[in-house]
């Protein structure tokens, strides 16, 4: 393992499509959904859960996928099919994040759904720090309802991401990354507006 810094200089996602066997035993991700939960959460509330997709159950959620758009779109294409029963099919693991956020006397809404995301990269630096590589993804599947009824989601439930986990075929090289010039302001006290 890289030291903390380095991993944090040059780490990069590698694509779902990249990832493959093997994946964390048992233990190896005991450890790093532990790691995962270890964030920043206001109120302690865990206002996260964790959906495991391992093995078979990852074909059957692609499968359920294609199945849904067939239903929908009667003219799609085998090929189009494919790419959906094949979501699931390259990483040996992918772990859905959810956001359990929802209204609470003291603590925003907002600062729980934050920490769901804080949960999702903890658990990808995790996978980093294992020696695996992965990558966070939404697709429209975290966005539909009835796939989220499917995954068990309660009406006020949102999924924060699939982390898909596996080793890497190959490490892309790396993406343009913001120039932090144009992200910083200095607060100026004298250029309050109105005076
Ligand atoms: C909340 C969230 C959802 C994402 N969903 C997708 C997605 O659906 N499809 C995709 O190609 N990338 C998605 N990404 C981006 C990937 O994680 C991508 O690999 C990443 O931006 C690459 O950046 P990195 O090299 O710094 O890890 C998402 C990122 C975040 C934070």
């Amino acid at each position: 393992m890289t030291d903390l810094l380095t991993h944090l200089r040059t780490r990069r996602s590698v694509p779902a499509a990249n990832l493959g066997a093997p994946g964390p035993d048992s233990e190896t991700l005991t450890d790093m959904l532990t790691i995962a939960a270890r964030v920043p959460d206001h109120g302690k509330l865990a206002p996260w859960r964790f959906i495991l997709f391992e093995g078979d159950a990852r074909l059957a959620f692609g499968a359920a996928l294609a199945d849904l758009v067939k239903r929908r779109d009667r003219e799609a294409s085998e090929e189009f099919l494919q790419r959906e029963r094949d979501r699931f099919a390259s990483a040996p693991l992918v772990v859905g994040v959810v956001s359990c956020a929802g209204p609470h006397p003291k603590i925003p809404e907002w600062e729980q759904i934050l920490s769901a995301g804080a949960v999702c990269l903890n658990l990808v630096h995790a996978a980093y720090g294992h020696g695996f590589a992965a990558q966070w993804l939404t697709e429209w599947y975290a966005y539909d309802p009835e796939v989220l009824a499917m995954l068990g989601l309660e009406p006020h439930e949102q999924m924060a991401g699939f982390v898909q986990i596996g080793t890497a075929d190959s490490v892309p090289t790396d993406r343009a990354r913001p120039t932090l010039a144009g992200l910083i302001t200095n607060w100026d006290p004298a250029a309050r507006a109105g005076e």
